[in-house]
């Protein structure tokens, strides 16, 4: 049984960008496999967060995996600073990571551009990335296409410490869906859609209701060449919406650009709008309920921290006493 471990950061609510590439494909291995979802807090604080918010929000993104199909009798389910052996193998991480190679991650570049202090977790974020991974023997995991760089990272890593010290970590496979990968900004077809965007408008939050979910998508950039054909070069915009609708309707692109053939904008628009609020409406109505019964989150957030923390310990300790951090005992 492969080992799938996947995590999400809870700075504002996912998005559909975060659904379509990632969170939407968690589910359909956690029949099959030994899967860990985590919410991911210590990611978010590479930037600075708001207390309250950062712990309304993990608790908000427990929930909504919860409310998208994750079965806490299958998958383990927790929060990453619960499990402390995430930090302690994250600066072993560090360790054996260079200046050089975390400089270059194309999202260490992008988040720490044009900031006045940039933090020294923002540069050291992808080794703790690597702990998530690597501390529970992961085979598989899944994620949009942003990650494959900290990804391609994690397994240089592994590499790395299984050479210099011990064979002891699994060499994760990335899974990035076929379709769906980078889910583009409405306004702005050309870059990703993203939670940390100031404007709202650029993307759908997995929590907009009916009616902000048609203006949004009404309101995307498209082109004035009004036919609704799959050309990412040419036409970003009708493109990502063709990808949005196809995701959310279970209808090939090929099937939809048949479909809409002699019809214009408008009528496109409409129809996937209401093919997002339809896959939507039962995840929200599911979350609603999951963040009123307090009790039983919290004892399914035990339960995977639990586990997790047993799990991690233990390839914490041979990592730990591969490379002679362990204390050595008088025999006895
Ligand atoms: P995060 O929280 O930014 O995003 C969560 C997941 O959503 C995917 N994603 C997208 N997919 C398609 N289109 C988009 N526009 C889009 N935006 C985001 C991301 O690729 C991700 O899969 N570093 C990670 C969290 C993390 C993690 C891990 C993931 C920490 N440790 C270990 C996997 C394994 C992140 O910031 O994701």
């Amino acid at each position: 049984m492969a080992t799938i471990f996947s995590g999400v950061k809870p700075t504002g609510f996912p998005t559909l960008g975060n659904y379509l590439g990632a969170l939407k494909h968690f589910v359909t291995y956690q029949e099959e496999h030994d899967c860990y979802f985590c919410v991911v807090n210590q990611h978010a604080i590479t930037v600075p967060q708001d207390k309250l918010e950062l712990r309304a929000n993990s608790k908000k993104l427990a929930a909504l995996y919860l409310a998208i199909g994750i079965d806490p009798d299958k998958s383990t389910l927790f929060i990453q600073s619960e499990v402390p052996a995430h930090t302690k193998m994250a600066w072993i991480m560090q360790c054996i990571s260079y200046m050089g190679e975390l400089e270059r991650m194309t999202q260490f570049k992008d988040k720490s551009e044009n900031r006045v202090a940039v933090s020294a977790g923002l540069l050291t974020y992808p080794p703790l990335m690597a702990a998530d991974i690597l501390l529970y023997g992961t085979n598989i995991v899944p994620v949009g296409e942003d990650q494959k760089q900290h990804l391609e990272l994690t397994r240089n890593l592994a590499e790395r410490f299984n050479k210099q010290y011990n064979d002891i970590f699994t060499i994760p496979e990335v899974h990035i869906p076929k379709v769906g990968a980078r889910i583009m900004d409405l306004g702005n077809p050309n870059k990703k859609m993203s939670k940390s965007d100031e404007n709202v408008n650029g993307y759908i939050s997995l929590l907009d209701d009916e009616k902000t979910i048609m203006k949004k998508v009404k309101r995307a950039t498209t082109d004035s060449d009004m036919t609704v054909k799959y050309d990412k070069e040419n036409k970003p915009g009708v493109s990502n919406l063709l990808t949005i609708y196809s995701l959310c309707s279970g209808k090939t692109i090929e099937e939809l650009e048949q479909l809409y053939e002699d019809k214009g904008y408008g009528e496109f628009k409409n129809d996937v709008a209401e093919a997002i609020i339809s896959e939507l409406k039962p995840i929200q109505e599911r979350y609603e309920t999951l963040l009123n019964s307090e009790d039983e989150l919290d004892e399914i957030l035990d339960r995977g921290a639990e586990k997790a923390n047993f799990v991690a310990n233990k390839m914490l300790a041979k990592a730990e006493r591969a490379m002679g951090l362990e204390r050595k005992r008088k025999k006895k």
